[in-house]
């Protein structure tokens, strides 16, 4: 198994002090993202001109790579040589272990102002804080079990939205009959764990998703239901294409918008590409909760840290950064382009599609009522180091034809206690 440094081994190895760069313009912003596919840079750009409009200059700090892998390399490389950025999309409990390094700034005071405790659903502030206070602020949520399908394709090969994932295999097997890619994939490590993660939903339920994957329960781990799960998983690999791996999820995406494959699980961020091509939801694509979980809702919240900034300049252009998104203007004007729903509550969803109001609904509903749950795939639930470890087990199932689902539990259970 890859072994997958912590953050704070990764920061000690360097012997380089935490100094921070002082060098960079007056009121200036270096902002790092991963968003670079045609819906995420409309988005940015949304965040870039709020930014502007405010009379600071904006540094784009943008390294592609879906799922983000390849910007959190590059931040800890910076961050180790003393060159942070002003903020950098963090996300989860990664949040609390670049906050336990000392690097973060306290936004507390913007928050104050702003009153975010009130603004904000409980589930996203939490992760917002670090002992008590804010150090990130959050742009989104975004949901990840999603199925995207084109009605087109489904029609050609007499198929219907599966609800469920005996329908889905049914539609799976009439869209091959038809000559068409069923399930459009990249085969990356995150994306194979978006897959996993619905289906382990799908097939168990929210409280087994709970036990076996955020809690890690060794027995849930090993039981009857987790071998179902990997099961069902590795049966969708039947239906993806021989190109699929390392493909990039938008080019996957982009597969599902001509017509060439029928459907894609993946979160709705996919819909900011399906828009970005001129695509209207409901008519040329169709969005569906992921088979077997409409009743529930796996979170994924995208959010900024703040790091510590030297210079008056530098400060006050963080703070308004920090307040700027947080905004209803601003949420809202990202939101309608990165495909998911503002984190700020009691907004105006009348611009927003049905796919986004479907969010928005099954957000507050499974809060309430159980089903909210967090993304695993994309840094809501488990320590970097575990989850990095977890990825590598589900993508070696599913990659190699000959690993047993016993033994793939086996190593789930080890890959859950990495330390
Ligand atoms: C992020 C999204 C992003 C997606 C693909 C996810 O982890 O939360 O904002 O669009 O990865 O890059």
């Amino acid at each position: 198994m890859t072994r997958h440094p912590t953050l704070r081994t990764t920061l000690l190895a360097a012997a380089a002090p935490l100094l921070f760069s002082t060098a960079a313009l007056a009121g200036e912003v270096e902002v790092l993202h991963w968003w670079t596919s045609g819906g995420e840079a409309k988005a940015a750009a949304a965040l870039k001109s709020t930014m502007q409009a405010k009379g600071h200059s904006w540094k784009d700090f943008a390294v592609a790579g879906g799922g983000g892998d390849a910007a959190m390399t590059v931040l800890k490389s910076r961050v180790v040589s003393g060159n942070a950025p002003a903020a950098a999309q963090i996300k989860g409990p990664s949040l609390q272990e670049w906050a336990a390094e000392g690097v973060l700034a306290n936004i507390d005071g913007v928050a104050k102002a702003g009153g975010w405790d009130t603004l904000l659903p409980k589930v996203v502030s939490d992760v917002m804080k670090y002992k008590g206070n804010y150090i990130a602020v959050p742009v989104n949520v975004h949901r990840v079990n999603w199925l995207w399908a084109n009605p087109e394709a489904l029609k050609k090969a007499g198929a219907k939205v599966p609800t469920n994932w005996d329908e889905f295999f049914v539609a799976a097997e009439a869209l091959k009959k038809a000559g068409l890619v069923p399930v459009a994939h990249g085969g990356q490590n995150w994306q194979d764990f978006t897959t996993f993660e619905s289906v382990a939903l799908g097939v168990g339920g929210a409280e087994f998703y709970t036990k076996a994957l955020v809690m890690r329960d060794p027995a849930t781990l090993g039981s009857a239901t987790m071998e179902k799960v990997l099961a069902t998983f590795k049966r969708v690999k039947d239906y993806t294409d021989k190109n699929a791996s390392g493909r990039d999820w938008n080019l996957a995406t982009a597969m599902v918008i001509r017509g060439e494959a029928g459907m894609q699980l993946m979160g709705d961020w996919a819909k900011g590409e399906f828009l970005a091509a001129g695509k209207v939801p409901g008519k040329d694509f169709v969005c569906a909760a992921a088979p077997g979980t409409a009743k529930a809702f796996t979170f994924n919240i995208d959010s900024f840290a703040m790091f510590k900034v030297k210079g008056d300049d530098k400060v006050k252009a963080q703070n308004d950064l920090a307040a700027a998104i947080m905004s209803p203007e601003f949420q809202e004007l990202f939101n309608l382009n990165k495909g998911s729903i503002p984190a700020r509550l009691s907004m105006k969803m009348d611009k927003f599609d049905d796919c986004a109001k479907l969010s928005s609904k099954d957000f507050v509903d499974t809060a309430k009522g159980g089903g909210l749950v967090p993304s695993i795939a994309h840094g809501m639930a488990v320590p970097s180091a575990v989850e990095g470890a977890m990825k590598d087990v589900v993508s070696q199932f599913w990659n190699d034809p000959k690993m047993s689902a016993k033994d793939a539990m086996t190593r789930l259970v080890s890959a859950a206690k990495v330390k």
